[in-house]
């Protein structure tokens, strides 16, 4: 499937897409016509069409796309069809809550460890993932297959834990810190701020006056 110089909004709206047609299936729904999925989905019918040309179409002129096989093959898309295993560093209250987040097994996000530099927490348990001292991230990266890292430290923190992961093997850094990390080439990262979010909801709450 040809998936070259797609365009970031297609990529961004991919998981959505993912989501809705995954409730559809869970529905029993078989077929869905752009139109309808349109409907339910409050993006045009020419939008869809037009995001999904761009991995060849999936669908069947006058026939609408099969759920199961659009949400597989987006899933493919979104590497969701391989397991992930990953590392948590900064162990704290939002820390503990993504890790006690069952949903993400279910999606093949697997947490195999985490970390912290406060010695209080190593050797304790957060669900089914231990806590370990800061210096053993490198042997248990490779001893684990690790690809992802989970950063939830405090801001201060965050780009020289960063480093610490750079030459270890890790390929994708999901940044939780207050601070738009940039990383080498090799790394992918996605930087989440739940406060962009709240700040825009306060604007719509507020642009009448
Ligand atoms: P917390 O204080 O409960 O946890 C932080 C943890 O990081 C502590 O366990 C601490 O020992 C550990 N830590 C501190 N320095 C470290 C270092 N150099 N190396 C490894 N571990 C270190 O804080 P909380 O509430 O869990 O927040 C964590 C981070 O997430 C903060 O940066 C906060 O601003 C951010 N945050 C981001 C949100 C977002 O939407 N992106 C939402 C909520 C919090």
């Amino acid at each position: 499937m040809e998936d070259k110089g797609i365009s970031r909004a297609v990529i961004t709206r991919l998981p959505r897409y993912y989501r809705y047609l995954g409730d559809l299936k869970h529905e029993g729904v078989e077929r869905i016509s752009s139109q309808e999925l349109s409907r339910i989905m409050h993006v045009t019918a020419s939008q869809i069409r037009q995001d999904f040309n761009n991995f060849g179409g999936f669908g069947q002129q006058g026939y609408g796309y099969n759920t199961n096989y659009l949400h597989q093959e987006i899933g493919k898309i979104l590497g969701l069809d391989k397991d992930h295993y990953m590392i948590l560093i900064g162990a704290g209250n939002l820390g503990q809550a993504i890790i006690k987040y069952m949903h993400f097994k279910k999606r093949g996000f697997y947490f195999k460890g985490a970390f912290d530099i406060d010695p209080s927490l190593h050797g304790t348990m957060v669900d089914t993932v231990m806590i370990y001292p800061m210096d053993q991230i490198a042997p248990f990266v490779k001893e684990h297959g690790i690809d992802m890292a989970v950063l939830t430290v405090p801001k201060a923190a965050a780009k020289e834990t960063a480093e610490l992961l750079y030459d270890t093997g890790i390929k994708a850094i999901w940044n939780f810190a207050h601070v738009d990390l940039e990383t080498p080439p090799h790394i992918e990262v996605e930087n989440v701020h739940l406060y962009d979010s709240i700040m825009k909801l306060s604007y719509n709450l507020h642009k009448n006056g």
